[in-house]
């Protein structure tokens, strides 16, 4: 469920009309909804009800700092993927505490920096990664939180591209590994190991692999205890996936009751990186109507949003639903929804079932996640701006880029 909808024939994010928003800040623009954000977060954190467990927003699917401190407030915590995200956390008011940091390559100073801020725990992909922490914490005379991330070899039925959970993806430590890097972990005093994670891919809209990842990696934290290792938590890692179409995932609370269950009383506590869940529906990307053009065969809507701001279309053939922020009688025809940017595979959608006139604006759905933090400025274009909506109020959240900031850094030759 989400707070935008129609009221008659203009699209509201929850009680501003989009089209105002357009007007008076440009586009292409994203727009977020704090009440969205907020209800999916609760969704969540209800749905593991008074079992121990904490809520690790998975800040790469939207790591805009409004975004975050709107979940620091609910008490959120955070999954990290380097540095930079851990201060945008603690800008955003986020509790290190909270923090968990994944990641295949973190570097000594990204290291360094979560050590110093006390984070909850680093979720250690590889045994030469375990032994540098080591090093790094010893160095700064501090204890590192550790677990390690083992991979299950399940398949999560999902885009190659965002599917992590077979052994031959380069994500986390092989199940034949796992109990003899666990061994070196207890055994490195600048260490402690606490727990055991996995995540397994991306968008998955079945509770199967989830709970067949889990079996497997039970078993293991009871192997791990007849060897004396004790296992506090259990990180069950993102994944849980969205409505982009006509998708049918599960809501979180059958999601965790299925995972409560499998825990069988179990006391680790659980801790869950959701990404997508949070934030996809939570925004909308909305762009303006340059031209309206035909060719032999196929008939264009050109936009002025283009995968440089939005790429999930052009990288995975993502479908993402396109709306008439304005709904208006001009004839429905048949569009390829494209962008200015010089690349053939640069298109919002192919196919779809329009009424517009040059002019309009369209909303596409669905791209609080892995929108924004996925943007570059390729063709020189700066990046959009971004703002949330709370109730009848709206504040930019990051203002549009402009183009002097385009050569920032830059440096002609002397
Ligand atoms: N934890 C870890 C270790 C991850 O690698 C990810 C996502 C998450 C949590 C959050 O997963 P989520 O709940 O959002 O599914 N750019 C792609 C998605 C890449 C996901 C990468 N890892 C897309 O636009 O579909």
């Amino acid at each position: 469920m989400d707070y935008f909808s129609y009221q008659q024939n203009a699209l509201f994010a929850e009680d501003c009309p989009v089209a105002e928003l357009a007007k008076k800040h440009g586009t292409p623009l994203y727009i977020y909804s704090r009440a969205t954000l907020e209800r999916h977060w609760h969704a969540f954190d209800s749905a593991v009800k008074d079992h121990p467990h904490l809520i690790c927003y998975a800040v790469k699917a939207n790591s805009n700092i409004a975004v975050l401190n709107v979940l620091a407030r609910l008490g959120s915590g955070f999954d990290i993927v380097s540095g930079g995200e851990l201060s945008r956390v603690l800008q955003a008011g986020g509790d290190p505490a909270k923090v968990v940091f994944s990641g295949v390559g973190k570097t000594v100073a990204e290291m360094e920096q979560a050590l110093n801020v006390g984070i909850y725990c680093f979720n250690v992909e590889s045994a030469a990664e375990l032994e540098q922490l080591d090093l790094v914490a010893g160095r700064l005379g501090k204890v590192a939180p550790v677990s390690l991330r083992v991979n299950p070899d399940v398949d999560a039925g999902t885009h190659p591209y965002i599917s992590t959970g077979l052994k031959e993806n380069k994500f986390g430590i092989s199940m034949d590994e796992a109990e003899q890097v666990f061994a070196r972990a207890a055994e490195l005093s600048n260490l402690e190991v606490k727990g055991v994670d996995c995540h397994i891919g991306s968008q998955l809209t079945e509770i199967q692999p989830f709970l067949d990842a889990m079996d497997r990696m039970l078993a293991l934290i009871d192997r791990l205890a007849e060897q004396g290792i004790e296992i506090k938590h259990f990180d069950v890692g993102g994944g849980l996936g969205v409505t982009y179409d006509d998708e049918t995932p599960p809501h979180p609370d059958k999601y965790a009751a299925a995972l409560l269950e499998r825990l069988n009383g179990r006391p680790l506590k659980l801790i869950f990186e959701p990404g997508r869940a949070i934030a996809a529906n939570a925004g909308i990307f909305v762009t303006q109507v340059l031209y309206l053009k035909e060719n032999s065969d196929k008939r264009f809507a050109i936009v002025d949003g283009a995968m440089n701001d939005l790429i999930r279309p052009s990288l995975y053939s993502a479908w993402q639903n396109i709306i008439a922020v304005e709904r208006t009688d001009a004839p429905t025809l048949t569009y390829d929804v494209v962008g200015p940017v010089c690349e053939t595979g640069d298109f919002i959608g192919k196919q779809r079932e329009l009424a517009v006139q040059s002019g309009d604006y369209l909303a596409v759905r669905s791209s609080g996640a892995y929108g924004f933090t996925m943007a570059s400025n390729y063709n020189s274009r700066p990046r959009a701006a971004e703002v949330m909506v709370d109730k009848d109020k709206h504040y930019v959240i990051r203002a549009r880029e402009n183009v002097e900031q385009l050569w920032q850094g830059e440096q002609l030759l002397p």
